[in-house]
């Protein structure tokens, strides 16, 4: 049977390949032998670091050298010559092989191949190439390690403050991120007219069904679920009709805090938020509260931060203002509480909302929203 060695080196026509389907088989059978030769010299290992680096290098060469590396070959001899009936199909199983021998990182390949214990028959041939032959599995060897990921920054950021506040004694509720109009908007005395309710700022599913715009309808299914006293917070994805840009992403992530019981008032909600800034953002760190409007709460506030790298003085971070806008808060309004069956006149609550993505970007100093979302990992492997 002819090895790949010699199907790269003729062209399509040459091979009797004259179809989508053969391109694609061709294809897979070199993405098949490209991890092949990879997992086997992984588990050969090398004797010692020279013949590691010499081995490593050996096999990429073999696949991704400018001049006679296997990728080139099927360049020259198989894309370039290719009909104008298979060129698509050769171009794009060519992209699709170019991904994936990157992804098998062979640059990285030194660190995961094991140095074998004792030094056996040291092999010169790349593993896979015509006259290798297969090698005697040593099971005492380390196992093949994958390369562990890191922790997504969004991600990071949701579990400090749910820390933060787990430590407080609240405990973590979640909701369904398909949510009714009810508990979306009318539970929360978002009247039918608002309109944050229109096509343009919501998803809906249909007329009675929304991707969730903020975490806030769980306030009310707790509510519903639990009853009073209540102390928790809601981490969860939520949807919005906003273009991407800098700041705004369709999907983003909130974190919705309520306190519940009997005798809350505005100061337990300013001492507690000022706790948690502080935990966050440095013991340094002031607190400002401003009137603003939500319907869900009254009184409803804005609270900002002192900047937590110019100590207020402007800076870059802070837009020059020497303050950074952290979340929105209030009193639970009366007919919230009613609406989730707790009494407004026995029971009274506070309640907070902040955008994890934008604590994220504060925090780590990240210009951009869309990074978190791009999966790149020369940007995910800071973290
Ligand atoms: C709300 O969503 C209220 N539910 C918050 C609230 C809860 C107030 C409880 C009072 C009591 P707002 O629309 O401002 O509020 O959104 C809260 C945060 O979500 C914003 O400060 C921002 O950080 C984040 N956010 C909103 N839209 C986007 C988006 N498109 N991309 C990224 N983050 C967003």
């Amino acid at each position: 049977m002819m090895g790949i060695d010699e199907k790269v080196r003729k062209t399509l026509a040459e091979l009797g390949v004259n179809d989508a389907q053969g391109v694609e088989s061709l294809f897979a059978e070199l993405r098949k032998s490209a991890e092949r030769e990879r997992a086997e010299l992984v588990s050969r290992g090398a004797p010692n670091q020279p013949q590691r680096e010499r081995l490593c290098k050996a096999l990429r060469d073999r696949w991704l050298a400018r001049k006679g590396g296997f990728l080139s070959q099927v360049d020259e001899n198989w894309l370039k010559p290719a009909g104008e009936d298979l060129k698509p199909a050769v171009g794009r199983q060519f992209n699709e092989l170019r991904r994936f021998t990157a992804s098998l990182e062979f640059e990285k390949l030194v660190e995961a191949l094991p140095l074998q214990k004792e030094a056996s028959q040291p092999t010169e041939l790349p593993p896979g190439s015509g006259a290798a032959r297969p090698a005697p599995r040593d099971l005492t060897l380390p196992g093949l390690r994958r390369p562990l990921g890191s922790i997504h920054p969004v991600t990071r950021m949701q579990r400090e403050i749910e820390d933060i506040f787990l430590r407080l004694g609240f405990w973590i509720e979640s909701g369904p991120e398909i949510e009714s109009t009810y508990y979306n908007f009318d539970a929360l005395n978002i009247p039918e007219s608002h309109p944050s309710r229109d096509d343009w700022d919501t998803l809906y599913i249909d007329s009675k069904t929304v991707l969730r715009t903020h975490t806030s309808p769980v306030q009310i299914r707790a509510m519903e679920k639990y009853g009073a006293p209540l102390y928790i917070i809601i981490p969860g994805k939520c949807y919005r009709h906003d273009n991407p840009d800098s700041t705004h992403s369709p999907m983003f992530h909130q974190i919705e805090g309520l306190a519940i019981d009997e005798d809350i008032t505005f100061a337990d909600l300013k001492g507690t938020l000022d706790f948690f800034a502080k935990k966050l953002f440095g013991e340094k760190v002031r607190t400002r509260f401003q009137p603003s409007f939500f319907p869900f709460t009254e009184p409803s506030g804005e609270v900002a931060v002192s900047c937590f790298v110019c100590d207020g003085q402007g800076c870059r971070v802070c837009k020059e203002s020497g303050w950074i806008e952290l979340m929105g808060c209030g009193m639970v309004h009366p007919q919230v509480l009613r609406n989730g069956g707790i009494d407004p006149d026995k029971y009274s609550g506070w309640a907070f909302g902040l955008g994890v993505d934008r604590f994220a970007m504060v925090k780590y100093d990240i210009n951009d929203i869309q990074l978190f979302f791009q999966g790149d990992v020369r940007f995910l492997e800071q973290f």
